[in-house]
């Protein structure tokens, strides 16, 4: 776990702090998505949990321990950290770049090669295609791998990911995405995810961290911030469409009405669906129900008042 108590940030010479009595936490094998305008002081968090940067007040604990009796170099080994920019070396080639914090920690020659070989497959690339590569031959999308896979050279348990898909265009990002959240399921690493865009957070995040001008202005799952934006700020962020947004996460099953026969009117989803998919079916055929399938077999129906009454009420509860 990754703890935040109070922590505040003022810069020499700057007049307000950047970052002001943040306090946070992140679970075990979660991805905080810490989201909110440029400047509101993102990275500035990242940095005081690896002691790139020291807070001016408050602690930083990680599984517990003060990082600030950690020794800073033994405390960065167990951080990967992707920054923003990406941050390759441009003489390095695609292996010296991965190999950084290994050859740091002087694993043998061997251990290190396989590790390259493992990593940049994980990460989806050919490792024959780009390894002898420089940043400057790569396509954006992989340079973004590249940075991923660095962070994760030395197998850390906490990730630190600053915009690490900020980079690319919409399509590459969205397969990016995918794929990280792929890797988590087995990685479990506890993840701070920054990013300035409301979309990734709400498919990153297990939980979501709003910051504006230093503060925190909200902390809650993808449901609780779009059920109850803590304020307009946080309504201008998740937008207009939260109600569609919020479908889009939670599934079929959980809305439905049992039911093991008949059909309803031939327009069918996937229990696993999400609820969105289902009301995007409702309105393109303009009916007002569709009827469940667990594969083949019809197991219940899901009506146009059901989703209503579940927008409305989530809307109107503390979104839990
Ligand atoms: N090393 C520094 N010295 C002085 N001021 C700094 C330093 N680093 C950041 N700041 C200031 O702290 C504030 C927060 O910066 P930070 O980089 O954390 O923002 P951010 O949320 O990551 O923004 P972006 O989305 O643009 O990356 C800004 O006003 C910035 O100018
Ligand atoms: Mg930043």
């Amino acid at each position: 776990m990754i703890e935040l108590q109070e922590v505040s940030k003022t810069f020499p010479g700057a007049g307000a702090p950047a970052v002001k009595r943040v306090s946070l936490q992140v679970k075990s094998g979660e991805i905080c998505a810490l989201v909110g305008p440029s400047g509101c002081g993102k990275t500035t968090i990242l940095r005081m949990i690896n002691r790139l940067v020291e807070p001016s007040s408050g602690s930083v604990f990680i599984e517990g321990r003060d990082i600030m009796k950690a020794n800073p170099d033994h405390l960065r080994r167990g951080i990967g950290y992707v920054i923003q920019q990406i941050g390759l070396l441009p003489h390095r080639t695609v292996e010296e770049n991965v190999a950084l914090v290994p050859r740091l920690l002087k694993w043998p020659e061997g251990r290190i090669k396989e590790r390259i070989e493992e990593l940049l497959e994980k990460v989806g690339l050919d490792t024959e295609e780009v390894r002898k590569k420089y940043p400057y031959q790569l396509s954006g999308g992989q340079m973004q791998r590249i940075g991923v896979a660095r962070a994760l050279a030395v197998d850390p348990p906490v990730m630190l990911m600053d915009e690490p898909f900020g980079a690319v265009d919409p399509i590459v990002r969205l397969r990016l995405q995918d794929e990280f959240l792929k890797l988590q399921q087995s990685f479990k690493k506890t993840i701070c995810f920054v990013t300035h865009d409301m979309d990734e957070a709400m498919k990153m995040g297990d939980k979501i961290a709003i910051m504006n001008g230093g503060f925190l202005v909200q902390h809650g799952t993808p449901r609780e911030i779009l059920a109850q934006p803590a304020n307009s700020f946080v309504q201008d962020l998740v937008g207009e469409d939260r109600g569609v947004k919020l479908l889009d996460l939670v599934r079929v099953e959980t809305l439905m009405l049992p039911r093991e026969t008949g059909t309803a009117n031939g327009r069918s989803v996937q229990a696993l669906d999400s609820a969105k998919k289902a009301l995007e079916v409702m309105l393109e055929h303009n009916v007002d129900g569709v009827t469940v399938c667990r594969e083949k077999q019809v197991v219940g129906i899901l009506t146009w008042e059901t989703i209503k009454t579940y927008v409305h009420q989530a809307g109107s509860e503390a979104g839990g």
